[in-house]
């Protein structure tokens, strides 16, 4: 795949999977706006790239927006989206519970997401449609009952990429999940020495950022690309929900 000329946004692109897939997108041609809350290793990273830094907190809507409008003005348009910040809870699943944590990580793994879609919106039509890629998890789909609000705003990310897909697809705009497991990045430290305990197999950046390549590459919109150690990536398959059947009468009940 080759994408020069493209222009892509990448959230939480600092570090981890993020910096992965801005250096593969550069590698494959295209023009990279970096965006994250760490200056430092953003810019750094920005100018290894050639490309562009903007500091960006993905809860707040007004620094998508800023994060957008810094790639046209640098480049003159945006094509490629990765919404792919993201952090996890920081607290138990009992009496720790702490209400302003939860707020903030719903607002930078959830509301970073719908905020970065309907920002990028916008750009991505002025160029007749482009890729919104996010970045949810496979914590969407298999229960994860050490991390439940994890869980919970990565399945959002599901719910809202298979909603948006379809609405708007007709406008050119391809909206799709990546939904990794465990993956080799700072984010799994806290508790990367009970994952080797368990033998739970990571996977390395390069293999969650060809998954992102294969969903650019698919052109399609709706699916959820799970990534699995040892497997090809591929899109969910979400069993089909069962419809509504005719009411027996009284009588027959
Ligand atoms: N590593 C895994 O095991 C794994 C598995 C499934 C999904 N994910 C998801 O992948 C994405 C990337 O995570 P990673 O594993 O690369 O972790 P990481 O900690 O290495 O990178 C996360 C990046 O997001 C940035 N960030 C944090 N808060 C931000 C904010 N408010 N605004 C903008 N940037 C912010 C960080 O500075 C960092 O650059 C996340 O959405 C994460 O939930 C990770």
């Amino acid at each position: 795949m080759q994408l020069d000329a493209a222009v892509a946004l990448v959230t939480g692109g600092a570090h981890g999977i993020g910096a992965g897939i801005a250096r593969r997108l550069a590698g494959l041609g295209a023009r990279v706006v970096v965006a994250d809350v760490d200056t430092a290793a953003g810019s750094a990273l920005a100018a290894e790239l050639g490309g562009v830094f903007v500091p960006c907190d993905v809860g707040r809507f007004a620094d998508s927006g800023h994060a957008v409008a810094e790639a046209v003005r640098a480049y003159g348009g945006l094509d490629i989206v990765a919404l792919n910040a993201g952090v996890t809870t920081g607290f138990g699943v009992g009496e720790d519970f702490d209400p302003e944590r939860y707020r903030r990580v719903m607002s930078i793994n959830l509301d970073g997401v719908v905020y970065g879609a309907h920002a990028a919106r916008p750009a991505l039509l002025a160029r007749g449609g482009g890729d919104i890629v996010a970045t949810a998890s496979l914590a969407a789909f298999a229960p994860t009952p050490q991390e439940p609000v994890y869980a919970a705003n990565k399945a959002g990310v599901v719910g809202l990429v298979r909603a948006l897909g379809p609405a708007w697809a007709g406008d050119g705009i391809r909206v799709n999940a990546l939904c990794p497991a465990y993956a080799d990045t700072a984010i799994v430290n806290p508790f990367r020495s009970a994952l080797v305990d368990r033998g739970i197999p990571l996977l390395d950046v390069d293999d969650v950022v060809d998954a992102f390549v294969a969903i650019l590459a698919a052109r399609r919109a709706g699916e959820c690309w799970y990534v699995q150690p040892g497997r090809p990536a591929e899109p969910f398959r979400f069993p089909h929900v069962p419809g509504p059947r005719p009411a027996l009468s009284r009588q027959e009940g």
